[in-house]
């Protein structure tokens, strides 16, 4: 140890009774810095009244890498510096000698900074002034949301899971679900690591239910070494065999096919159709071409469809006329209306009957 090995030793046990000096003492800084930064540790002494000289700052800590206090760093004047115990050059001197400013500077800092940090003034003949200054080591989580893709049922399990990982002190993960705030719940574990960081995993559980499927949902993360609270969106994925299926045509007038709708998740990976009492059409695809609509593709409709939890089937009955039928119809029409016609008439001549009738009795009654 430094200060063992220096002569200095008997007169920082003598000095140590003229700490409480009046109006002498030194100043220090806690800080807080986050993993990989900086960390500026300020140290000043203030106005001796004695002119007394700054001999050496010595610097010692006591942190998680090792916890008995050890010294790391010392400043001579001119200055010189020293350093021991493994810091390295990952301590700067940022301080002014004469200004009797020992502040320094720590490079790159790591979780085992953490600790207590003594700032100590040699002053020659006076003895020695120390302060401590905690620095606090804060990482920030590293974030992320990972949904679990369970199959629609009836048993409770978990949809999303959100992770604010190796974070110091652990990080508060929070969720807005909207709508869903009655339907879910929420359960979060915490683990230590062993680097003294904590991972936080907040699962949110539900039973699956269809309906579940595309909401979106936010995991909110919040940390004091971020300003902003972190929102991670996830929109919840629930797997479902094909519910409904429907066959619709392309367009009303112009068909050329007929698609097979399905309400599923993932999408039906098979669709093949039938059509009832033929062994033609079959035909496997989303959609079924239709070459030309004539009454023989009259018929009942079937399309399966099918992913990987279940299958099942829509119908669409198909019933057209072709082009002699309408010709036959426009015929049949011609017919009715003539026939309306007629009975318009009679019924018209019927209704002036009294007058017809009339002349032809008067013409009877001439000729009886
Ligand atoms: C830390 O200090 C070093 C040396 O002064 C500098 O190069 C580096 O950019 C600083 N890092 C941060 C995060 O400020
Ligand atoms: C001591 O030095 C540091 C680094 O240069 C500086 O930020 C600080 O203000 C100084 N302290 C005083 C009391 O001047
Ligand atoms: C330290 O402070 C003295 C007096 O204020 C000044 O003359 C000197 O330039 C400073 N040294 C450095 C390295 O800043
Ligand atoms: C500094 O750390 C010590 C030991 O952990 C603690 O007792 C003290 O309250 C801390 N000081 C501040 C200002 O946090
Ligand atoms: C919480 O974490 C512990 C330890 O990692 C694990 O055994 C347990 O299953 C977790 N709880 C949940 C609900 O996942
Ligand atoms: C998350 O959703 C919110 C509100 O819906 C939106 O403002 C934000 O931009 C989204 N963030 C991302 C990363 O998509
Ligand atoms: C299919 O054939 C069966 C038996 O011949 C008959 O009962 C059924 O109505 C037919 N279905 C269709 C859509 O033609
Ligand atoms: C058509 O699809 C259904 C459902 O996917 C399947 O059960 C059936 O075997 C398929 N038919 C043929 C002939 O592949």
């Amino acid at each position: 140890m430094l200060l063992s090995v220096t002569p200095l030793h008997g007169l920082i046990l003598f000095s140590s009774v003229f700490v409480q000096i009046a109006g002498v003492k030194v100043i220090g800084h806690d800080t807080a810095v986050v993993y990989g930064e900086n960390a500026t540790l300020l140290c000043q002494l203030t106005e001796t009244h004695q002119n007394a000289d700054v001999t050496r700052i010595i610097w010692k800590k006591k942190t998680q890498e090792n916890a008995e206090e050890k010294t790391f760093f010392s400043i001579r004047p001119g200055p010189k510096t020293e350093y021991s115990n493994g810091l390295g050059d990952r301590v700067q001197f940022i301080g002014n000698f004469t200004e009797k400013n020992g502040s320094i500077q720590l490079l790159r800092i790591g979780l085992l900074d953490d600790g207590i940090y003594t700032c100590i003034f040699n002053l020659f003949t006076v003895g020695t002034f120390e302060t401590d200054i905690n620095v606090t080591v804060f990482a920030r989580p590293s974030n992320n949301v990972r949904g679990e893709v369970p199959v629609a049922g009836f048993t409770e399990a978990t949809l999303v899971s959100c992770f604010a990982s190796n974070a110091k002190p652990a990080a508060e993960v929070i969720w807005r679900l909207g709508d869903l705030e009655n339907s879910l719940k929420t359960n979060t574990n915490y683990t230590m690591n062993s680097d003294g960081t904590v991972t936080v995993v907040s699962y949110l559980l539900g039973v699956p239910f269809k309906h579940l499927n595309k909401k979106n949902v936010q995991c909110v993360v919040k940390h004091n070494t971020v300003r902003d609270e972190l929102v991670l969106n996830y929109t919840i994925n629930i797997h479902y065999p094909p519910d409904s299926v429907v066959i619709i045509p392309d367009s009303p007038t112009n068909i050329k096919e007929f698609q097979c709708k399905v309400d599923s998740n993932p999408e039906p990976t098979n669709y093949n159709w039938t059509r009832v009492n033929k062994s033609d059409p079959f035909y496997e695809g989303k959609k079924l071409p239709v070459p030309n609509l004539t009454p023989d593709f009259n018929g009942l409709y079937i399309c399966h469809a099918s992913n990987q939890y279940g299958s099942s089937t829509g119908s669409l009955y198909v019933n057209v006329h072709n082009e002699t039928n309408a010709v036959c119809w426009s015929l049949f029409c011609v017919f009715i209306a003539a026939f309306l016609g007629a009975v318009f008439l009679f019924v018209f001549i019927w209704k002036h009957k009294p007058e017809w009738i009339q002349v032809l009795q008067s013409s009877n009654d001439e000729r009886d």
